[in-house]
């Protein structure tokens, strides 16, 4: 990751407030939520609130893409996410349970071990850098291990997610096209991958899955697969990174609450709930109307381009009282941070698991420790948001 990305400016309707603070965007996503159906200044709808947002994501004439552009970098629709209707449900089916609770358990033991690794790596040091440490190739490496991908590949995955998120350039048209120029060479890294599978003997990991299941009676072709795996490698690698960040940046920040989790364990996972609220590591998408609709009150007109922020509706204070406060008992915590609708986030259980067994290990190997004096933490909120610079120094050994 680096510091230099140039953002294009506006990514997000919270972005144009005055309130808005990249360290902490939060008050500028509450403000958005309280306004009365915004859009922004070329048209495009936003919605905000936390419960209109809900009944706007499930209606059918809702759909992810406008059928023409799709999502990061790709030159054909991501499977599912850019899908919709019968064809979206057909794959969910097929893919939801290669990522249930249960399923992904067994990756546990390999993501502590690759964990201890990486800390290895600085634990006698007394200071690391953490996204590069630990939280960019965490959980690069569990996806390797989940697809079945040589470790040596594991720079070519970094730079692909790292082109496709945050793309550089000095405009937006060059960010575009080096976008697409990120996503063709996925594309052909996918390819070759399939080739080799397919000339080598069967193997149990997602992508041995992938060429063998059967669907509409028929099997997967390559350009499914590489269509599917190509959104897993984006959509998995990094917005884990991103939330691992931003949760260890937020402990470093706040001692007696990183002590009490420590002295209470098994308050972590409402932690990592309350976090993801909190800091919304994605904090939008898109939609597009297909035909007229009103929504909770609001038309919405067919054709409508809609930016939907997950960001906003986390801190909407009529969902969440006293929003800003990070409080680990909240009764009711029915956070978007991965999105609601038909397409909520298929990886959330490999996210929750990464992220508490992650947080466990680092907490266990390294209980104290606070940002670097003299060094602030650096967020970016373009893509996803991520404490893109993490310096941390704790007692070494
Ligand atoms: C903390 C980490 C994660 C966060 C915050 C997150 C967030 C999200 C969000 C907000 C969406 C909805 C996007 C939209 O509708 O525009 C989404 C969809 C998706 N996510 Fe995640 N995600 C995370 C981890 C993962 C992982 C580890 C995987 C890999 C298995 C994954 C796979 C997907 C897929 C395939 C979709 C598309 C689902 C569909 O269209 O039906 N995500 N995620």
């Amino acid at each position: 990751m680096t510091a230099e990305t140039v953002t294009p400016p506006h990514f997000c309707a919270a972005h144009l407030l005055g309130s808005w603070d990249e360290h902490h965007p939060q008050r500028a996503f509450i403000e958005l939520a309280g306004q009365n159906a915004p859009n922004r200044p070329d048209g495009t709808l936003v919605v905000a609130r936390r419960e209109e947002m809900t009944e706007f994501l499930r209606h059918p004439a809702v759909h992810a893409t406008d059928g023409v552009n799709y999502h990061m970098g790709a030159q054909r629709p991501l499977i599912p996410l850019d899908l919709d209707g019968e064809a979206h449900r057909k794959y969910r089916k097929l893919l939801d349970p290669l990522f249930t609770p249960k399923r992904v358990a067994r990756l546990e033991a390999t993501i502590r071990a690759r964990t201890n690794a990486l800390i290895d790596v600085f634990a006698d040091n007394g200071k690391a850098e953490l996204m590069l440490g630990l939280c960019a190739p965490l959980p690069a490496h569990i996806f390797i291990d989940l697809l079945g991908l040589p470790t040596d590949d594991l720079p070519i995955f970094l730079e692909f997610k790292e082109a496709v998120v945050r793309p550089q350039g000095a405009t937006v048209d060059e960010q575009q096209a080096n976008m697409l120029a990120a996503g063709e060479r996925t594309y052909d890294y996918l390819a070759r991958v399939l080739d080799e599978r397919r000339a080598g003997p069967p193997r149990d990991d997602l992508i041995g899955g992938f060429l063998t299941v059967e669907m509409d009676g028929g099997r997967l072709t390559d350009q499914e697969i590489i269509d599917i795996c190509y959104l897993l490698v984006i959509a998995g690698l990094d917005t884990v990174t991103c939330s691992l960040s931003c949760m260890i940046a937020w402990f470093a920040e706040h001692p007696a609450e990183r002590r009490r989790v420590l002295a209470g364990p098994e308050l972590l996972g409402k932690a990592i709930e309350e976090l993801m609220r909190y800091e919304s590591p994605v904090p939008l998408g898109h939609r597009w109307v297909t035909e007229d609709i009103e929504v909770h009150g609001r038309h919405f007109p067919a054709g409508s381009k809609v930016e939907v922020v997950w960001a906003a509706a986390n801190v909407d204070p009529d969902t969440f009282p006293d929003p800003l406060t990070v409080d680990f008992d909240r009764p009711h915590n029915a956070h978007v941070g991965f999105a609601a609708g038909p397409h909520r986030c298929l990886g959330s259980n490999l996210a929750r698991l990464e992220l508490r067994v992650a947080l466990e290990e680092f907490h266990r190997r390294i209980p104290e420790y606070k940002i670097t004096p003299g060094e602030d933490v650096v967020y970016t909120n373009y893509g996803v948001r991520a404490a893109i610079h993490l310096p941390i120094t704790f007692p070494a050994g």
